[in-house]
């Protein structure tokens, strides 16, 4: 059984100007130990799904699925305490904003004490100990002290930090990670798959992986979807994508990368792709 399982997932929003859809009949599924990268130009829904999966959309957003199941229990229609158990504990997310994330009115160490608190009941020094073991582990230099700070006086890249070390606090089963690293520079970028890897080799975590970056796909992916405009273009292991893509869009998106495009000027993905031809190989 798949850990988490997605079948023809929707998203409409209500807007000014009538209903909006950014995810359009997405499908996915993740085991345990595996990692399933989702990757495709800005708006094309991959943030939406996801936090549709965590049942996080504001009520603007209506959701719909023919099934999304996560370890075995049924998410559609699952009530708001049942969900609170999951999320954050089972089931957590790298959110693609850090700093809008986290709670401006407490210390960064009261908000991962806290997780650690609800979700495995730890008393306070426990909480603590693992709380600077778990800085340590995402590369904060003095973690004892930043427990005190409040997010606005770390930096993006900080706060991004604490996110990580929120979101993987108690050992998810599956983790989301919203481009985890792009506010990071290289040396702590790396440190930080290298974690994510481990965790998902020595817990068999579930990883899925939303990133621009194909180098992040090449290196830690098993298997890639391709979305374009809420619809999913392409999904294959992440050797035939990068040896043999399907899809036109896949192809663009792939030249489109420093090392592939020839020139002295990058191809934009509109240059290389036109969505009204008819693209084959798509899901
Ligand atoms: N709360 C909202 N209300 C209305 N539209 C929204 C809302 N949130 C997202 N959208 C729209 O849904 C579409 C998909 O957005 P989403 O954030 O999933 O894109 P993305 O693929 O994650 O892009 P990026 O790579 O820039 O993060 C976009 O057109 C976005 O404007
Ligand atoms: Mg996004």
């Amino acid at each position: 059984m798949a850990l988490l399982e997605i079948e023809n997932l929707v998203v409409e929003f209500q807007t000014s100007t009538g209903p909006f859809r950014a995810v359009d009949g997405v499908s996915l599924k993740v085991d345990a130990g595996e990692v399933l990268a989702i990757v495709g130009e800005s708006g094309s829904g991959k943030s939406v799904s996801m936090l549709a999966a965590m049942g996080l959309l504001p009520w603007t957003a209506k959701v719909t699925a023919d099934r999304m199941v996560f370890d075995g229990q049924n998410l559609l229609g699952m009530s708001a305490a049942k969900r609170r158990e999951i999320i954050g504990k089972d089931m957590s997310m790298i959110f693609q904003e850090p700093i809008a994330s986290l709670n401006p009115c407490f210390t960064v160490g009261f908000q991962i004490e806290e997780v650690l608190r609800i979700h495995l009941g730890l008393d306070k020094a426990a909480r603590r100990k693992r709380a600077i073991e778990l800085f340590q582990a995402v590369g904060i230099p003095d973690p004892a002290e930043r427990l005190g700070h409040f997010p606005h006086q770390m930096s993006g890249g900080q706060c991004q930090r604490v996110m990580i070390a929120i979101a993987i606090a108690c050992n998810p089963k599956l983790l989301i990670a919203d481009e985890p690293t792009t506010a990071l520079d290289v040396t702590i970028q790396k440190q930080i798959l290298d974690l994510l890897m481990r965790l998902q080799t020595e817990h068999r975590m579930g990883l899925i992986m939303i990133t621009h970056n194909m180098g992040v796909v090449a290196e830690t992916a098993d298997r890639v979807i391709v979305q374009y405009k809420g619809r999913k273009m392409e999904e294959a292991d992440v050797l035939s994508l990068f040896e043999a893509p399907k899809s036109d869009y896949t192809r663009a998106l792939l030249a489109a990368l420093p090392d592939n495009a020839t020139g002295d000027r990058l191809p934009t993905i509109g240059e290389l792709f036109n969505p009204n031809k008819t693209v084959e190989g798509a899901a």
